[in-house]
């Protein structure tokens, strides 16, 4: 399958099987913000449980925070985000669209502006001089809407922990090194948005900090890069031939080092397919002094052992919750010849599946489906999501689930209304074993 056709398939299917919907469709949609559907949520939760059980629920030294959307606005003059948090855009004089001016070199494959062909009217150099365009969204807190009540939504999550960073310290008694994790809403008003799920102006990070005593940092950088990797590879089941880090050669205005850790998507993302789903970050103490002197509180440690006072070093993990959906997605996708017609599967994990099984009686009487649908109840109680269907043939109920990436099916047939035993098809190998019907809980708990 050619990459292109990807994306534009994960776009069909996403719709069909209620995984994502365009934002406010009925109206004609709105610039690239996405609603996740039934089955989409569901898997977009599974990632961020995924992630806050890797990091505070099986961790001593990580602390979960929820800090709030909106912040005090001197909060993103000491962080430098109002004046540097910008993006170089220009606009075609023929036909006024706008790009921003990386993206459009990379995606023209020009070596430099004049050189770029417009890739909406096909005009060359008819572009603007570059300007430098903020990217966060301002609006006003209260009923004036002047200059002294403008705040802004939040761009990344992290200055919300720098914040409290004292708060989490002192109330739970922690000791550097420790961290605070948070999942929450982001908002970037990105001038070429695109490529479904994965530029977004309103998304979703998993964002911790880790702070850490000065001179240890970069064996902590290391030491989070490779565990980052890791999840992504094992917790989440990425392919590992399509993760990769890499270094960044700019800078951010607050990091000593950089790098991402990028999934392979392919078409139009990123570099030649490659794109970013996480960044590590070592922001040195920057955040944390510019707070400190922006706001006049000492935000300094001090070492109860030695009584050395200090404002450590911040390791930052910086994934995107959206976009690890979609790589889960990308990753899993694939097409298959069975029995000459193609079969289309979604080869989810299945921790991260949304449904974890398909129940089925195999014909529509003799009390099967009464059987079945209590199986599915049952299942429900125990905290497993299934999908109940007796409608149309068991080959095409088994597509259906295939297709939103079901891992398990289980069936009613006639034997289990003789010996209790129900037949359970994995969706890969589609091979299919009996087992009774009071073991499948413990069957499905071991493979979730
Ligand atoms: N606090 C650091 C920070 O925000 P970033 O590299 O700008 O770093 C981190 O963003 C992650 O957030 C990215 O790796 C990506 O997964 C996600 N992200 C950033 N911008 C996004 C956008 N416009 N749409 C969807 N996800 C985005």
């Amino acid at each position: 399958m050619a990459d292109n056709d990807l994306m534009d398939k994960l776009v069909s299917l996403a719709k069909r099987r209620g995984y994502v919907f365009q934002s406010s469709e009925i109206y004609g949609g709105a610039g690239s913000v996405w609603d996740y559907g039934p089955l989409g949520v569901e898997l977009k939760r599974n990632v961020k449980e995924a992630w806050w059980r890797a990091m505070v629920h099986t961790r001593d030294d990580i602390e979960g925070l929820d800090a709030a959307i909106l912040m005090h606005p001197r909060v993103w003059e000491a962080s430098g985000h109002v004046a540097e948090f910008t993006d170089p855009l220009v606009e075609c004089r023929n036909c006024h669209r706008r790009y921003r001016v990386d993206i459009l070199l990379a995606e023209t494959g020009a070596a430099d502006l004049p050189e770029a062909r417009c890739p909406s009217c096909g005009r060359t150099g008819e572009w603007t001089e570059p300007r430098q365009f903020n990217l966060m969204f301002k609006t006003f807190m209260g009923p004036v809407e002047d200059e002294a009540s403008v705040v802004y939504l939040r761009p990344e999550t992290a200055q919300g922990i720098y914040v409290n960073f004292l708060n989490v310290q002192t109330t739970m008694r922690q000791r550097v090194p420790f961290g605070i994790a948070q999942v929450g809403k982001a908002f970037r008003n990105e001038i070429t948005p695109g490529n479904f799920t994965f530029r977004t102006r309103e998304f979703e990070q998993m964002e911790m900090q880790f702070f850490v005593e000065p001179g240890t940092d970069e064996e902590w950088f290391e030491r989070w890069r490779e565990a980052r990797l890791a999840w992504m590879r094992d917790e989440i089941g990425l392919s590992p031939e399509r993760l990769r880090y890499h270094p960044h050669e700019k800078l951010a205005h607050y990091a000593s080092a950089a790098g991402d850790i990028e999934f392979f998507f392919g078409g139009t993302i990123g570099d030649a397919g490659w794109g970013e789903i996480e960044g590590i970050h070592n922001r040195t103490d920057f955040d944390l002094r510019r707070h400190q002197e922006y706001s006049g509180k000492r935000l300094e440690y001090i070492d109860p052992a030695t009584q050395k006072r200090y404002l450590p070093f911040i390791i930052e993990t910086s994934a995107g919750a959206d976009r690890v959906t979609l790589a889960v997605l990308a990753n899993g996708y694939r097409e298959e010849e069975v029995e000459g017609e193609t079969r289309v599967v979604l080869g989810i994990h299945p921790r991260l599946a949304p449904v974890k099984a398909g129940v089925f009686p195999l014909v529509k009487k003799d009390g099967m489906p009464e059987r079945a649908d209590a199986i599915h109840r049952a299942l429900g109680r125990q905290g497993i999501p299934s999908f109940y269907d007796e409608s149309g043939a068991i080959g095409r109920r088994y597509r259906r689930q295939d297709e939103a990436g079901t891992p398990f099916g289980i069936t009613v047939d006639g034997q289990t209304l003789e010996d209790g035993t129900v037949t359970v098809r994995d969706r890969d190998p589609m091979q299919q074993q009996r087992i009774a019907e009071d073991q499948i809980v413990g069957y499905l708990r071991e493979r979730l």
